[in-house]
């Protein structure tokens, strides 16, 4: 998920950057079973403080600014994957391939949150990956706002009709759903907020209805608990238009460095395998 534009995010995707581009070089100093960490401190600063340094950020930023968000199954996601191919080409590294796949396809739509009691605010909020969508005209419905879910369970014949709001990170609807709740608002996983939501994607178990869930912000999730804590009411009306379409074609992209050593050798510790999600959920 690297299309968020908040920092700690961009961190994140930076630091996995750079520790799948000192695994490629590793794979090439490969030292199977007993390596010892002289290559790697070598390696890391080189990228950190030597000629490779900001080439990771560099291009993870050109990626971010000429793509954009790529959720599953949209055009950018194809641009995406036609743009890392190339890439991957360009840098010389060998059987770069697509390998096809069928992915979900899901569509976020418009959607809006807004708090109508005990005052009149918007919500920022980000669908989750998957989520069914609202009725067109929304779902408003008190909240009700838990810590986790055992206080869910412990509640749960007061969740009834309401929206669950989760002051703590968790991404599964599914619980929200089986206590009868209409809808749940998740607080976002993230250490660093300037009312930005961060989503992710989200399975709904089987046999449990499926109810829209969304991102809300930190900063909003902790409001809406004190607003809980003091006993007043809060009333909220959550538009979503997100649907999920049939499973679209799409790729994984493949490619692979060959040991400089033993490139004949293929047998324990002879092979770094590196997975990089190229699609995202964020803002898209
Ligand atoms: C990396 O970026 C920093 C901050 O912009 C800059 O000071 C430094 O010179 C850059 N390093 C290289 C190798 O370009
Ligand atoms: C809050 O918004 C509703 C419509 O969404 C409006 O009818 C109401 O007057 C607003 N309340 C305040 C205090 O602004």
């Amino acid at each position: 998920m690297t299309g968020n534009k908040s920092r700690g995010h961009n961190f994140i995707s930076q630091v996995l950057q750079i520790l799948l581009i000192l695994c490629c070089l590793l794979q090439c100093h490969s030292r199977p079973r007993s390596y010892d960490s002289k290559p790697l401190s070598e390696i890391s600063k080189e990228v950190l403080y030597g000629k490779a340094q900001n080439r990771s950020y560099e291009r993870l930023a050109e990626f971010t600014d000429t793509i954009g968000n790529r959720v599953s199954g949209s055009k950018n996601l194809d641009l995406a994957i036609k743009y890392m191919y190339n890439a991957l080409r360009q840098d010389g590294l060998e059987n770069v391939h697509l390998e096809p796949v069928k992915i979900p396809h899901w569509v976020r739509g418009e959607e809006s949150a807004v708090m109508l009691l005990p005052r009149n605010h918007t919500l920022a909020i980000l669908g989750l990956g998957s989520s069914v969508g609202t009725p067109p005209v929304g779902i408003e419905a008190e909240v009700i706002v838990v810590d986790s879910f055992e206080e869910l369970k412990k509640r749960a014949s007061e969740a009834k009709g309401k929206i669950v709001v989760y002051n703590q990170p968790f991404v599964r609807a599914s619980e929200a759903a089986k206590v009868g709740a209409v809808a749940s608002l998740i607080r976002s996983v993230t250490p660093f907020s300037i009312n930005s939501p961060h989503t992710g994607w989200q399975w709904y178990q089987p046999g449990v209805v499926q109810i829209p869930t969304a991102c809300i912000t930190v900063e909003d999730a902790q409001m809406m608990a004190r607003m809980a804590r003091r006993g007043q009411r809060i009333v909220v009306r959550l538009t979503m238009a997100a649907k999920t379409l049939p499973d679209v074609d799409s790729f994984n992209t493949v490619a692979e460095i060959t040991g400089s050593e033993h490139p004949e050798q293929v047998g324990d510790f002879k092979y770094v395998l590196l997975v990089h999600y190229t699609c995202t959920v964020q803002y898209a």
